[in-house]
């Protein structure tokens, strides 16, 4: 099961983001062979950057923003596909916290998630002469047990930790595995500053940060090695510098 990252493609959705640039640098020391990162963010000078970091590894940025039609989505993906001819792992980053912006949350973290999955599975599936995939979702902790005072947000993380478990149960007629990365609270600009839902905690931020919380380079490191550890259906928990496969108690089942 361990995946060796050398010499794969990678699309990295929000790969230029607080935690998104860390573990960026942290795939291009696995000698990849091309990193594609999609994101709302442009910024030529950190691809520049990245570009240096490895030049064995070929960084390419394409604008992308997960809300768009999904047809659009399928449309940049054939671009990637026809180019790269395969690609590897897909990973999905892309967020936002602020529960004064119900839809945008929504939009932006679960159905642009969803919407970018099941793009790429048009390229991937075993029925239609795919050769499959690996889809690395990021969730939270606030997936596993909700700041309750953000419940737009932490909502929309349970529904990609629940969307993902689902995928990686498929995976024997997609032949797409699927796992998520969770992390704790990790310092990006995400958590400096946030809005509660209706106002119930104006100093949500400020409390949450009164707690321990981790770097992204510790958060990036972990990310990546679950990367490496490539376990379908894997419910990884990136907390304070560590990293762990939680095992999720099931309550029901539906039996079919
Ligand atoms: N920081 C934390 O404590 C923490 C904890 C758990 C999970 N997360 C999750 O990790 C991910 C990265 O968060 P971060 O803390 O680095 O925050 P960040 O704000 O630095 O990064 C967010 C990333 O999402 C991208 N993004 C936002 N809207 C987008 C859109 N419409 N289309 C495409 N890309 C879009 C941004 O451009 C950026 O790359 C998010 O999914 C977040 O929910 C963060």
């Amino acid at each position: 099961m361990p995946l060796s990252l050398t010499n794969k493609n990678v699309i990295f959705v929000a790969g230029l983001g607080g935690i998104g640039l860390d573990t960026s640098k942290e795939l291009l020391k696995r000698d990849l062979k091309n990193l594609v990162i999609l994101d709302r963010i442009n910024n030529p000078a950190v691809i520049t950057e990245l570009q240096k970091i490895n030049p064995k590894v070929t960084v390419t940025f394409i604008p992308y923003d997960v809300t768009v039609p999904i047809a659009e989505t399928k449309k940049l993906l054939k671009t990637i596909f026809d180019k790269l001819k395969t690609v590897d792992i897909l990973i999905n980053g892309a967020g936002i916290l602020d529960d004064h912006k119900i839809e945008a949350t929504i939009a932006v973290n679960y159905t642009g998630l969803v919407n970018t999955t099941t793009a790429i599975l048009d390229f991937w599936d075993i029925r239609k002469g795919g050769p499959g995939g690996i889809i690395c979702n990021i969730g939270s902790v606030t997936g596993f047990n909700a700041i309750y005072q953000v419940p737009v947000y932490s909502g929309t993380k349970a529904a990609v930790v629940n969307f993902t478990s689902s995928l990686a149960k498929l995976a024997p007629i997609t032949g797409v595995t699927a796992y998520t990365v969770n992390p704790g609270i990790t310092r990006t600009t995400l958590v400096h500053k946030f809005n509660s839902w209706l106002d119930v905690e104006p100093k949500v931020a400020e409390k949450l940060l009164e707690h321990p919380t981790q770097t992204t380079q510790e958060c990036a490191t972990n990310f990546v090695k679950a990367i490496e550890l490539n376990k379908n259906g894997g419910l990884w928990f990136l907390d304070k510098g560590t990293l762990e496969d939680i095992e999720w108690k099931k309550y029901w089942d539906s039996g079919i």
